[in-house]
């Protein structure tokens, strides 16, 4: 009997240990974290929408809200990568996320990486406010986005 106390204890701690474990990674859940990544591409398009209507002209350019925006796009670019990067984040329901970022994972964070560097760059540009600096950085950066979505993302 209490051997059998022992045991059940055991296997009690046990899995106390493994969900402490589970909590600290963010990204165990396949659905939250496509979720996360989604969430976090949606505000880093925001951004980047708001830039790039200054730079067609549908808007004003603006030195200063262009600033800001390459500011919290840049910020954004870094987060959505982590939530692809643990097994429990591989495609879960209603991903775009191709197969194919798994089979060519250190391509797709060589050009996650690329779009980072890019957009800091963009960040720095913008802050010093001359416009035509500023469009070329914002094209530069631009062009990650549909160079990664072509091979990764349906
Ligand atoms: C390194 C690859 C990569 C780069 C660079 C990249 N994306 Fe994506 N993007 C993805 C993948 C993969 C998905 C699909 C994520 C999913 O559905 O799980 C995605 C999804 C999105 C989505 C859809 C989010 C949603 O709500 O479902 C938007 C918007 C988006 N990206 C915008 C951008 C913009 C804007 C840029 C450039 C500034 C960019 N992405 C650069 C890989 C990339």
């Amino acid at each position: 009997m209490k051997h059998t106390k022992i045991i059940v204890l055991g296997a009690l701690m046990m899995t106390t240990t493994s969900s402490i474990a589970l909590a600290q990674n963010a990204f165990n859940d396949a659905n939250k974290a496509v979720e996360y990544r989604q969430k976090a591409f949606s505000v880093m398009q925001n951004n980047f929408s708001a830039m790039g209507d200054m730079v067609r002209g549908d808007t004003p350019f603006n030195a200063s809200i262009f600033a800001a925006r390459a500011q919290d796009f840049a910020a954004m670019t870094s987060i959505p990568w982590p939530a692809f990067a643990t097994e429990g984040a591989k495609p879960g329901n209603n991903s775009d996320a191709l197969p194919a970022i798994w089979s060519n994972w250190a391509d797709f964070t060589e050009r996650a990486e690329k779009l980072q560097a890019d957009a800091k760059n963009l960040a720095a540009v913008a802050a010093a406010g001359v416009e035509a600096d500023t469009r070329r950085a914002f094209m530069n950066a631009a062009r990650n986005c549909k160079a990664c979505h072509d091979q990764y993302k349906d």
